[in-house]
């Protein structure tokens, strides 16, 4: 996949959608009812921009949605491409590519992950502050395109500190507004931060990777997200992570993990993660 494959889906989107778009939205599993709410809103299969994968997994919709947000531009990636599907790191990072050739300069990343923390509770979300990349390889892997970025990024801060002071301050927000019982107690299980460990999967992980993991400073388990942020900041864009925690990590708890519970926490919170991203996109425009 070149550069020349990421300028020729981009011009291909802006055929479809006229206005200058500066944010874009990758939704993780259970988490695609967000763009149902896009206004004036053009839908675009993966399979008809040119370049593109399809995506293949469950509660994936496979599309990207064009639309605007209280009047905001934004490109919403409705299914996103993990590499246990079997797709290569350059299919998996691939949209994030398009969008920084289409102009865009800040991506939202949310995932659905697991908790490796008694503290924070499944249907509370995780500003994501730093992350592992365990996943065993790095997208950026193989000659680099100096057109994308430079050979050796820096990843000091992936995750942009000024857009998690936005999260965070529109979460307290919402908490305020919906809770009247003090703050700090509500928000403890609403929105927590920490660092988001991503694993290839597509196996969930034994109690004892998840005891490693926990010693090695992780605080949710996933298998997205770290390949698309690599991307984002190789090209220079702004980025901003959310996991909705669907799970404790295996073995924190008597109960198994399956896909189904994943996609059902992640329905459960739709309504509350939309609102977050609603007023996160308001103001970082
Ligand atoms: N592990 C890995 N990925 C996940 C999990 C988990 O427990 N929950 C949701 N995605």
């Amino acid at each position: 996949m070149t550069y020349e494959n990421a300028v020729e889906s981009a011009e291909f989107i802006k055929t479809k959608y006229g206005r200058a778009i500066e944010t874009a939205i990758v939704l993780g599993s259970g988490l695609g009812a967000f763009a149902d709410q896009l206004e004036n809103a053009v839908k675009v299969p993966y399979e008809s921009i040119p370049h593109f994968a399809r995506s293949t997994v469950e509660g994936h919709a496979g599309q990207l949605v064009l639309g605007e947000i209280h009047g905001i531009p934004v490109a919403v990636q409705q299914g996103r491409f993990h590499y246990y599907e079997g797709y290569s790191m350059e299919q998996v990072m691939f949209p994030v590519r398009v969008f920084g050739r289409m102009g865009i300069k800040n991506v939202i990343l949310t995932n659905a992950a697991g908790s490796l923390s008694t503290e924070m509770t499944p249907g509370s979300l995780m500003l994501i502050s730093d992350h592992l990349n365990m996943m065993g390889t790095n997208p950026l892997r193989g000659a680099n395109d100096e057109r994308f970025g430079s050979r050796f990024p820096d990843m000091t801060e992936v995750y942009d500190r000024e857009f998690q002071q936005i999260a965070n301050e529109q979460a307290n927000e919402i908490a305020k507004e919906r809770f009247d019982d003090g703050l700090d107690k509500t928000l403890i299980d609403f929105l927590h931060r920490g660092v988001y460990c991503a694993l290839s999967g597509p196996t969930y992980e034994t109690p004892s990777e998840i005891h490693l993991y926990r010693l090695l400073g992780a605080d949710a388990v996933g298998m997205s997200t770290v390949p698309e942020a690599i991307a984002a900041r190789h090209q220079g864009m702004k980025v901003l992570g959310i996991s909705c925690i669907t799970n404790f990590g295996a073995g924190m708890t008597e109960e198994l993990i399956n896909h189904e519970e994943v996609m059902e926490t992640g329905a459960k919170v739709a309504e509350i993660f939309k609102e977050l991203l609603r007023r996160v996109i308001l103001k970082l425009n």
